[in-house]
């Protein structure tokens, strides 16, 4: 198709303003809710360089200068609020050896007191020995009220709580849990201090009826119970051996059913979504690819905010941020701080070694 020279012109004008406008339009949207713009959120503590959801993680990612902690959380046997990604304690702790006969319960099977009891550092040693440190060894599981601890403990600007309901369907009645604990300590003063999202409608609509105040983010990926994928296969449909690569190939069936999503994150009262990205070096943090030019303007011309899970490396910064994202879940918040021209004073060695880590 041949086009004129005026319309290459107009190509041309139109490309640059309309990054800017979706820009802005982030920009302005966070600025209402209180979000720091663009957001660095710290996914599960800073868990590249120590273990996930532990002190270490939490305080490194504070000290570094992270607008969030971000937490999973669950629920001990006995009532209490705690800070676990994983349905069970498998991969993260020595389940396996102190409760063999349980080791593949949900965590919801353990009391506080036994989960407390894990060693919750010992298997980032053994899977990360060029990041391994002594100190990480017997670190515990922490409750929702440490990980608030923590963040009270800085003393200029404090970071944000980001906080996810976790296989809600497990544990009814938490979203009210979390509101008292959250109420008690007097988080929910402050606007913007906590976000609450969830991959599940259902709980961020009752986190949204007890919370109505609070930022809440409807988390987005391609499958079972979030968008439905544009093939027709599922993982072990396909026979395919590489989970990460299925994954990050995986599109949503159609522009409406993208759209579909949006809705329902408005209809729960939801500010932004959290959707997966593709990495350019895949692994297993790479997902569909939810983060096109197309789909956060989308999002953005419906009032809600874009937080796009989980990206550490420049190269993925970049591509995120171009294609207009508001904010970034990584593993890697000092990394990502001094690519947003924001870096930390010390790095993340130092701090560990000022916390005798
Ligand atoms: O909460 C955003 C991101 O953390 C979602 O993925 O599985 O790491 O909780 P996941
Ligand atoms: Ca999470």
């Amino acid at each position: 198709m041949r086009v004129s020279g005026f319309r290459w012109l107009g190509c041309l004008l139109l490309l640059p303003l309309t990054g800017w406008a979706t820009a802005d339009t982030g920009k302005e949207l966070a600025a209402r809710q209180g979000i720091p713009y663009p957001a660095v959120i710290a996914h599960r503590g800073a868990s590249f360089d120590a273990p996930e959801s532990t002190a270490p993680a939490y305080l490194l990612a504070r000290e570094l200068g992270a607008d969030y902690l971000e937490l999973d959380l669950q629920r001990s046997s006995d009532g209490v609020l705690v800070a676990v990604h994983d349905d069970n304690l498998l991969r993260t702790s020595d389940v396996g050896q102190r409760f063999p006969e349980r080791k593949d319960s949900p965590v919801s099977a353990f009391t506080l007191a036994e989960l407390k009891s894990l060693d919750a550092g010992s298997w980032f040693n053994t899977a990360y020995p060029e990041r391994a440190r002594e100190r990480f060894k017997g670190l515990q599981i922490l409750t929702l009220d440490e990980v608030m601890d923590i963040a009270e403990g800085q003393k200029g600007k404090r970071p944000g709580l980001y906080i996810e309901t976790k296989v809600p369907k497990l544990f009814p009645g938490i979203e009210a849990d979390l509101k008292a604990r959250l109420q008690a300590r007097g988080w929910l003063d402050h606007p913007g201090q906590v976000v609450l999202q969830s991959f599940d409608r259902g709980s961020l609509a009752l986190l949204h009826k007890a919370m109505p105040e609070v930022p809440k983010v409807l988390l987005l990926w391609v499958g079972k119970g979030s968008i439905e994928p544009a093939a027709a296969q599922s993982f072990a449909e396909s026979g395919e051996t590489d989970k990460a690569a299925f994954y990050a190939r995986q599109q949503p069936r159609s522009h409406a059913e993208f759209e579909r999503w949006l809705d329902y994150a408005k209809a729960a009262g939801a500010i932004g979504t959290g959707p997966s990205a593709a990495l350019s070096a895949g692994g297993a943090q790479s997902y569909a690819d939810l983060v096109q030019p197309r789909m956060n303007r989308m999002t953005h011309d419906k009032g809600l905010l874009v937080h796009v899970y989980t990206v550490d490396e420049p190269v993925d910064f970049a591509q995120v941020l171009d294609a207009g994202v508001d904010g970034i879940f990584t593993n890697r918040s000092g990394q990502l701080l001094r690519y947003l021209g924001r870096p930390p004073q010390r790095s993340e060695a130092q701090l560990l070694e000022a916390y005798d880590y």
